[in-house]
């Protein structure tokens, strides 16, 4: 697909990598992009053969520096709710699809930018990588979940700190406080999302959504209604083939031939 202000590649067989690429702007996120996104996020999810999507930001500066201020500065307040819904709409909408989704933060992660990382199911960061909440230096709170998504990644008083100070972290202090799962040279980012999206795509993938779909749908319901939804997912995968072939290549001392079914 065509875009204005995204890249959509293929680099290899099933491992889809997106690119923020309005690197003037700081990959800002203003409407088209936020249109185009969702619009990406379709083309993804409806390809059967995707294992894996990774999300990053083009130039050396920033993965994305927060939805676009100087689109913003003049919305009316029903504009300002259109506008957050949109941006609601991509974050769900990276969140609802069924292969794990991995941003690679290359730089500045702020406001939608951090929104925009968190909403996918992880972070790999470069060791430039820059996460923070600044809205309240703009006169407005977060408006793509990240109230929400960063107190349920770093807790209440964590998240109360960053959103009400608008204090940036580093990468280290990110992987510290649970906000990136690891931080890795920023020459070595893209190669390092890549060999995570391999080795997924390397496993059983209904196995894979479903671990997936267990996960993102249990942190919502009570432990007892989650594990009832897990167990049914573990019995759905003994319908599969590659149940028997996981299974029984181990048996056999050998490597497993998974064919998505
Ligand atoms: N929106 C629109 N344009 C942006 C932008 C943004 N969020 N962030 C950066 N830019 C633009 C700058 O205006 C500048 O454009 P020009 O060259 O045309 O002047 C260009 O990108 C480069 O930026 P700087 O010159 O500012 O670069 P810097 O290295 O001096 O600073 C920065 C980098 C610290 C990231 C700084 O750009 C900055 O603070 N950006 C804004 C960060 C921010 O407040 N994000 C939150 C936005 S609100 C939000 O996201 C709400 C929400 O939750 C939905």
């Amino acid at each position: 697909m065509n875009f204005k202000n995204l890249l959509l590649e293929q680099p290899e067989p099933g491992l889809y990598l997106l690119t923020i690429n309005r690197p003037r702007a700081l990959n800002a996120l203003n409407a088209a992009t936020l249109a185009e996104l969702m619009q990406a996020i379709a083309c993804v999810s409806a390809d059967a053969g995707a294992r894996a999507l990774l999300v990053t930001g083009s130039g050396d500066k920033a993965f994305v520096a927060g939805a676009d201020i100087a689109e913003m500065q003049g919305l009316s307040a029903v504009q300002a709710q259109a506008f957050s819904v949109a941006g609601m709409n991509v974050m769900h909408g990276l969140e609802a699809l069924s292969v794990p989704v991995i941003a690679l933060v290359n730089g500045y992660a702020l406001g939608g930018g951090c929104e925009l990382a968190m909403a996918c199911d992880w972070i790999i960061a470069s060791d430039r990588a820059v996460f923070g909440q600044p809205e309240v230096n703009l006169g407005i709170p977060p408006g793509f979940g990240g109230t929400q998504r960063l107190t349920r990644l770093v807790g209440r008083a964590r998240a109360l700190e960053l959103v009400t100070t608008a204090r940036q972290v580093r990468a280290e202090e990110a992987l510290a406080i649970g906000l990136v799962t690891r931080v890795v040279p920023a020459a070595e980012l893209r190669e390092a999302g890549l060999a995570v999206a391999r080795s997924i795509a390397a496993k059983a993938p209904v196995a894979v959504r479903l671990a997936k779909q267990a996960v993102q749908r249990g942190q919502d319901l009570d432990l007892a209604s989650a594990c009832t939804h897990e167990t049914s997912l573990f019995a759905l995968t003994f319908a599969t083939a590659d149940q028997k072939e996981g299974m029984r290549a181990f048996v056999e001392k050998r490597a497993a031939r998974f064919l998505g079914e």
